[in-house]
């Protein structure tokens, strides 16, 4: 009872006094934390900043301010802090960005923005001394602007989002030995932040919570902050939601300016939401208390059905994979999320698989699963390794993959569900919707800032190798969104190159791509040239009409701009509503793409200057475009070059309607 007083009375003082040099919260129940944003304490007291997919920020600071020059020499007294912290994204692949401990001059951060900005700054202030911002950031995206080393570091951030001294997520061991931590993986964690104002070192250090602190620090910056910081500051946490739903959790936090921050205890903090794993079947403790013949048939019964069940959900699952853990799904989710791979819910029959439509079991996640099949193990790994990878890209262009299943003989991947299909349905075969020119036109320019991402923003060059209408999918608001990158690749990996399979579609695919079977970024850039032309004339690269005569896209469209024409060539389901500026630049920006010498080719960066009419297009009749189709098909050796089409092979066709040779034409005729 007395204690309890003791308690009440403690509390007293501390409201009476205005500002503190020491706190601990044990959770955040009942307490007076200063708020805004989206951030809000949850029922049992965890502080959970955001939850939010739409472009939140969010604050949480210590009510009181805290006095951080005691002397009066104006140096910034040591001091130490520490929390426990969980990043929860919905998807186990992605996430939102990430949580700052900050030492600012106000509660909250007025002047400051969501997403990249972390709710910290803003584009003007970014990097401006008068800020007086001290933090620490958990960063789980990489925003290449502020120069972040990958989507998984700690930083310490100085007036900016630049890190002054940044680093991979991770801890030390006694032994010396680096540890990953993934700082999105949803499990709690602890971070220490030191300052030490004699030595003027900050140090910071992060470890599992089931273990003491690491005795090496994470992270250290030797800096003065007395220029930094004024005599009286606030602390507390910022974070921010780009486009993905994600929960940034505070289970505990401590602070103490000149000692030591009070210890956290994890068993005295709130527990986070359970992560929504079903429990485990009860079949087993059925039955097993009556020994007696027919509880025995029952024992044998479900020991068999679990031999069976285990067998149909059965995994491949090597040691290497350990570390792609977030990005793995259980066969067993996507079974039930397809219901069973039902033909109901198959999407489309692509190139490498079959695709269905499913919804997982716990988060309802409307998703798409690709079934590839693929017998050989080898280059798996690199496979997997790269498929992970590029699963962190992350552009409104692209379709998100969100991780993969294998099993024998067979990987499954996940994505992003997309609504409204493939953008080939609506193009041609009768399409029940037709898309008019302005859709057209910011689909073609959404895919080419996604394939640009790929070439050149992205930290390495990621070729897609198989763009075509059919590989771009729209979304809700009719975006298009590149898909299946990389997949190509798969089969690349591990075959001869003596008998190299060039994996691409025919009608899309380079010349050179198809000589030496390498592809590369030009060689995107000229089934992206097929591609503007297939949605802008509402046609196949290569149409077959009758039994032995086909239609070269670009060859047609070629002769319609040399008949000064080209507007000619445009989808009549178009009608009158377009922009002819708009549809001509697309036709010859087309026709540039296909070029087939590589280096006239135009890069990425350059066609999506001229999508937007920031550069003029090159005048094509100066690109030596004269000399009939044969400009677009050199004549060339194709006589020995190995080749197969093993997977996306249109029907052969054995002449042309042009007279001209064309680069199609003398594919098929030097692959047969
Ligand atoms: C975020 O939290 C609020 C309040 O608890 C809730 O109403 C809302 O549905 C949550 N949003 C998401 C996306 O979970
Ligand atoms: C300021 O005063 C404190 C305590 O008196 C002392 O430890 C510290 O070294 C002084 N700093 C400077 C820059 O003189
Ligand atoms: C912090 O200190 C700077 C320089 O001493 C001063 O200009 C600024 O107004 C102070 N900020 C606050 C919020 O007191
Ligand atoms: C920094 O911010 C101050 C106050 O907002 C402003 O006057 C100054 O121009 C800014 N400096 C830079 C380099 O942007
Ligand atoms: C830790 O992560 C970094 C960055 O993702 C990676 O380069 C490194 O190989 C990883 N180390 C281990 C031991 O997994
Ligand atoms: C950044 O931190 C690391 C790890 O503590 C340290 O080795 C390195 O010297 C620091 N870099 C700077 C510029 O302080």
């Amino acid at each position: 009872m007395s204690l309890k007083l003791v308690l009440v009375v403690f509390l007293l003082v501390k409201v009476v006094t205005s500002e503190d040099t020491s706190f601990i919260y044990k959770g955040f129940k009942s307490t007076q934390l200063y708020l805004d944003g989206i951030s809000e304490l949850t029922q049992n007291g965890l502080l959970r900043l955001t939850n939010d997919t739409k472009q939140q920020k969010a604050h949480a600071f210590h009510p009181n301010p805290v006095v951080f020059k005691t002397t009066s020499n104006g140096s910034v007294s040591s001091f130490s802090t520490t929390l426990v912290f969980a990043i929860r994204p919905e998807y186990p692949t992605l996430s939102g960005h990430g949580i700052v401990f900050v030492v600012a001059p106000t509660k909250g951060l007025p002047n400051s923005l969501p997403s990249q900005y972390l709710g910290l700054f803003t584009d003007t202030n970014n990097g401006n001394i008068t800020n007086h911002v001290f933090g620490v950031e958990l960063d789980t995206i990489q925003s290449k602007e502020f120069d972040d080393i990958n989507d998984n570091h700690v930083g310490i951030d100085i007036n900016s989002l630049k890190s002054d001294n940044s680093t991979t997520a991770g801890y030390y061991t006694s032994g010396g030995e680096f540890k990953n931590l993934t700082l999105f993986s949803g499990y709690p964690m602890q971070v220490w932040v030191e300052y030490d104002g004699v030595k003027k070192q900050i140090d910071v250090t992060l470890g599992p919570t089931n273990m003491d602190k690491p005795e090496v620090p994470l992270l250290s910056l030797t800096k003065d902050l007395s220029p930094i910081l004024n005599d009286t500051m606030y602390v507390g946490f910022t974070s921010a939601t780009g486009s993905v739903h994600t929960s940034h959790y505070v289970l505990g936090w401590s602070f103490k300016i000149n000692g030591q921050a009070q210890q956290l205890v994890i068993s005295e903090l709130p527990k986070l939401p359970k992560f929504g794993e079903k429990k485990e079947s009860k079949f087993l403790t059925i039955g097993l208390p009556l020994i007696s013949l027919s509880s025995v048939f029952v024992i044998i019964l479900s020991v068999a059905y679990f031999i069976k069940r285990k067998k149909k959900f059965a995994e491949l699952l090597e040691d290497w994979e350990h570390e792609y853990g977030p990005h793995r799904f259980k066969y067993k989710d996507l079974y039930f999320a397809t219901k069973g791979f039902k033909e109901k819910e198959l999407l489309g029959t692509g190139g490498f698989g079959r695709v269905y439509k499913g919804v997982m079991p716990v988060s309802k996640i409307e998703v798409a699963v690709k079934r590839v099949s693929h017998e050989s193990r080898q280059g798996m790994r690199e496979f997997v390794a790269e498929i992970v990878s590029i699963g962190r890209l992350r552009h409104r262009n692209l379709v998100p993959l969100l991780g993969y299943c294998r099993r024998k003989g067979e990987l499954l991947l996940v994505y992003d569900y997309m609504s409204n299909g493939s953008l080939d349905k609506y193009l041609y075969n009768q399409p029940r919707v037709t898309l008019n020119w302005n859709q057209r036109f910011v689909i073609i320019k959404g895919v080419a800032s996604g394939l640009f991402y790929l070439h050149e923003e992205w930290e390495q060059v990621v070729v897609h190798r198989d763009i075509k209408a059919s590989n771009v999918l729209l979304d809700a608001e009719l975006n298009g969104r590149l898909g299946d990158f990389g997949l190509a690749r798969l089969y690349d990996h591990g075959t001869d190159p003596q008998t190299t399979h060039v994996v691409g579609t025919l009608g899309y695919l380079a010349p050179e791509h198809a000589r030496t079977g390498k592809a590369t970024t030009s060689s995107d850039v000229f089934a992206f040239g097929a591609f503007l032309l297939e949605v802008v004339c509402g046609r196949r690269p290569i149409e077959h009409i009758g039994e032995s005569e086909s239609v070269i896209l670009v060859d047609w469209v070629y002769d319609c701009w040399k008949t000064g024409e080209i507007l000619m060539a445009k989808d009549p389901n178009l009608g009158l509503d377009y922009k002819s500026e708009e549809v001509e630049l697309v036709l010859k920006l087309g026709l540039l793409c296909s070029h087939s010498e590589p280096s006239v080719r135009p890069s990425m960066r350059q066609v999506v200057q001229y999508l937007e009419m920031d550069v003029p297009l090159p005048d094509l009749s100066l690109l030596g475009l004269s000399s009939a189709g044969l400009t677009f098909g050199h004549h060339e050796d194709f006589g020995n070059f190995p080749m197969s089409y093993p997977f996306s092979m249109e029907k052969p066709f054995s002449h042309t309607t042009q007279s001209s040779t064309s680069v199609t034409e003398s594919l098929l005729s030097g692959g047969r």
